[in-house]
């Protein structure tokens, strides 16, 4: 037993020595800053070769949870394993919610006819459950999907359903990463997709972004820096609203290119109801590629449920990993999905939201323009406004009455920022939110720590 900070470290392998600082990490006994000891001093201690303990200290650093301070010293991060980005603080009654980046429900179909199809369709089975066996992908959804897909540029491949976005995402990192692995993301980049990296012990190599997407000499770089995949979002950008540019995609291209092995995933969150065509990039002859369509903001968040693509090797992986995990997607959300996209209704309801969100967010950034905000956001709903100081301009905003989202979760090296969801927001406030925003921003800070 080595102590330090009072905090006793036991174990004679790599892994428990690492699992028993984590343990004091999460409980608080070993606090941000809290230096451990050397190396050699707690291989000296627990008996053990200073190899063991030099492995358990790198696991941890590249978890993030430690850092090593020069003259081989080492402490203890301001991380640990926290609650997740992706959870919005809760928005207090009197606001407008535009902080949680939902899709408005007005514009999302109505589920009831959807469900009595579906409660119809258990006629088959005696209204019970499918069995074990019977699960896997429902022929009519990817009926459904397929000419869509296929209008959108993608590569003809077999399509897996998965449990949303962030599941086929995962599953597609899965098929080559390890932890303490590098992955590319774009900075500002979807908070979901950060906690998910550090949650399977990533680490994110941020690229900055412009309107048109990720710059490509910024791309360049950061695959010198040897990333094993990279998830993109090609429009509707979380949370700036960039959409790749053809011309830009095409530089994105050739610079992924020069790694075909670089598992590239993209994310594509609004697909239908973004106002800017695809520009796919996976379709040029990779090696390793995936392709992820949530069906979240087209049909409602609550059905869990995305179309994933990818290259054969890629996609027969992420099947024995789903066969291995969750299974398959409910055939009754299966049912539901299928129902909505082949509904003529529900159909109307995406073609009029493409033109809301549009409508929104174009207004919305005009009267930021005529109170000399600039801001950023060409497809979806999320309008991106580069602030000084996040906390105190979301707190101005706050006591009148509008709730908006920090950027800090969705930053790694990129400057400050707030994200704006303008999904639900009445055109005819949009010059007044303009107006909050741009007294917020000038307002002094007040009583704000940080
Ligand atoms: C870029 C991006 N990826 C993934 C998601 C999450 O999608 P899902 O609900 O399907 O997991 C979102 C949701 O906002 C998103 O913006």
């Amino acid at each position: 037993v080595s102590r330090t900070s009072d905090y006793p470290i036991r174990g004679d392998g790599a892994t428990d020595i690492a699992a028993a600082i984590e343990t004091g990490i999460v409980a608080g006994s070993l606090a941000a800053g809290a230096r451990l000891p050397t190396v050699r001093d707690l291989a000296t201690d627990l008996g053990v070769s200073p190899t063991t303990v030099a492995n358990a200290y790198r696991s941890l650093r590249e978890r993030g949870l430690l850092t090593a301070n020069g003259r081989g010293g080492t402490s203890v991060t301001a991380m640990r394993p926290r609650s997740a980005r992706r959870v919005a603080p809760p928005i207090p009654p009197h606001a407008l919610d535009l902080a949680r980046g939902n899709p408005d429900p007005q514009l999302l179909p109505d589920l009831r006819p959807a469900l009595a199809a579906v409660a119809d369709g258990l006629a088959s089975t005696a209204g019970r459950s499918r069995k074990y066996g019977d699960g896997g992908n429902l022929p009519a959804l990817v009926a459904a999907l397929e000419p869509r897909l296929a209008a959108d540029g993608l590569p003809i491949a077999p399509v897996t359903m998965v449990n949303g976005a962030l599941d086929g995402v995962e599953l597609a990192l899965r098929t080559v990463v390890h932890p303490g692995d590098s992955v590319v993301v774009e900075d500002p980049g979807y908070c979901g997709l950060l906690d998910l990296l550090e949650s399977l012990g990533l680490r994110a190599i941020p690229v900055a972004t412009d309107d048109e997407g990720p710059l490509p000499d910024a791309l360049t770089a950061a695959l010198a820096r040897r990333p094993v995949a990279a998830v993109l979002t090609p429009r509707a950008q979380n949370p700036t609203g960039a959409a790749w540019s053809s011309s830009r995609a095409t530089e994105l291209e050739a610079v992924l290119a020069t790694q075909p092995q670089l598992l590239v995933i993209e994310d594509d969150p609004l697909a239908e109801v973004a106002d800017e065509p695809l520009r796919d990039i996976t379709a040029a002859g990779r090696d390793r590629w995936a392709y992820v369509r949530t069906l979240s903001k087209t049909l409602g968040p609550d059905l869990r449920v995305a179309a994933l693509l990818a290259d054969p090797t890629t996609n027969a992986r992420v099947a024995a990993l789903q066969q291995a995990t969750t299974g398959w997607v409910s055939w009754l959300v299966q049912h539901l999905a299928a129902f909505l996209l082949d509904d003529a209704d529900a159909e109307r309801t995406r073609t009029e939201a493409r033109r809301r969100y549009g409508e929104r967010r174009t207004v919305f950034k005009e009267k930021l323009k005529e109170h000399g905000v600039g801001a950023r956001g060409i497809s979806g709903y999320n309008v991106w406004i580069p602030v000084s100081h996040e906390a105190s301009t979301v707190q101005a905003l706050l006591t009148y009455g509008w709730a908006v989202r920090a950027g800090e979760v969705f930053r790694l090296e990129s400057p400050p920022g707030l994200r704006v969801t303008v999904a639900e927001l009445p055109l005819e406030q949009a010059g007044l939110l303009a107006a909050d925003v741009a007294s917020a921003m000038a307002a002094p800070r007040r009583n704000i720590s940080a």
